[in-house]
């Protein structure tokens, strides 16, 4: 049997758009066992709503590579990641079943034409490349090719908070500009510079400064209840910094502060903004792919 852990990821990252992306300690599994027959379990998050035949997208992934009889796999998905909520589900899912055909198939593919084909099937790269290396990672493209690096970043809380409402990525990204002035371009390049820097000399005030945006949350964050009241408050009682993972409605607080749940608590029913929050840290190791007995 195989067991494969994928990391939820922390796509855009405030000024990152398209380009910086986080792997999470908050991981869903898939295990994998060769039988007689064909069977997909899925539990947890979306087990009502996802597919349990070969029209699941783990699975079309997963076919995309396996060289063997798909109908001889007995597979379970312990779906942990809320869906549609901007943690990067789809891309656990892609991942996923992308690794784990490969490693059925005795490994014929190595991490980065893995990494390459997940790209190609969610269409972005900045949730698939830190759920596949892992850390801080910042995605770039040159000509048809898309590249990444990947940093190591302080090991700070993550708080998610997840309101019990969906949005979807393709509409987020229909809510924003085609084009952008000047000063709004600037000001990106200036504070995604920051950020990287951040990040790097583990500078977690510096974070706290760098993490403004205007290409996409002024045109995404009202689209999430009380998301700029409670990242000002955050920053305000210098408690940390709210940025949207990926296209939302999640909420990133990232924090030094242990002991911030309650309080968090306390700003989001004050501000109805609902759902739960889940304390997280950024993960260094991107997808895992074990054997099992
Ligand atoms: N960069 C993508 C977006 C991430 O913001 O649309 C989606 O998770």
């Amino acid at each position: 049997m195989i067991k494969v852990s994928i990391p939820a990821t922390c796509a855009n990252i405030g000024p990152g758009f398209d380009v910086f992306g986080m792997a999470l300690d908050f991981y869903n599994y898939i295990w994998i066992d060769e039988r007689d027959k064909f069977s997909l379990e899925i539990e947890g998050e979306g087990r009502d709503l996802l597919p349990e035949d070969k029209t699941n997208l783990m699975i079309k992934s997963l076919s995309s590579v396996y060289k063997g009889n798909i109908d001889k796999l007995s597979i379970r998905f312990q779906n942990n990641i809320p869906l549609a909520r901007g943690l990067g589900s789809s891309a656990t899912a892609i991942v996923g079943g992308l690794f784990a055909g490969n490693e059925l198939s005795g490994r014929p593919y190595s991490r980065e034409e893995l990494l390459d084909m997940a790209i190609e099937i969610e269409g972005h790269p900045d949730n698939v490349t830190p759920a596949v290396l892992g850390g801080f990672t910042i995605s770039y493209r040159v000509d048809n090719e898309i590249r990444s690096v990947k940093i190591i970043p302080p090991d700070f809380n993550i708080y998610l908070v997840i309101p019990d409402y969906e949005l979807e990525t393709e509409k987020m990204r229909k809510a924003l500009p085609d084009l952008y002035k000047r000063e709004d371009v600037v000001f990106n390049v200036a504070h995604a510079s920051l950020v990287t820097i951040a990040f790097l000399n583990g500078d977690f005030s510096l974070l706290q400064e760098a993490l403004l945006d205007r290409v996409h949350e002024p045109y995404r964050g009202k689209y999430i209840k009380g998301y700029f009241e409670l990242r000002d408050r955050v920053l305000k009682n210098d408690e940390g910094v709210c940025v949207i993972s990926g296209s939302g409605p999640t909420i990133s607080c990232f924090s030094e502060k242990e002991d911030m749940k309650d309080r968090l608590e306390m700003y989001v029913n004050e501000l109805g903004i609902g759902g739960r929050i889940i304390k997280t840290r950024p993960s260094i190791e991107g997808v895992r792919v074990e054997k099992t007995i």
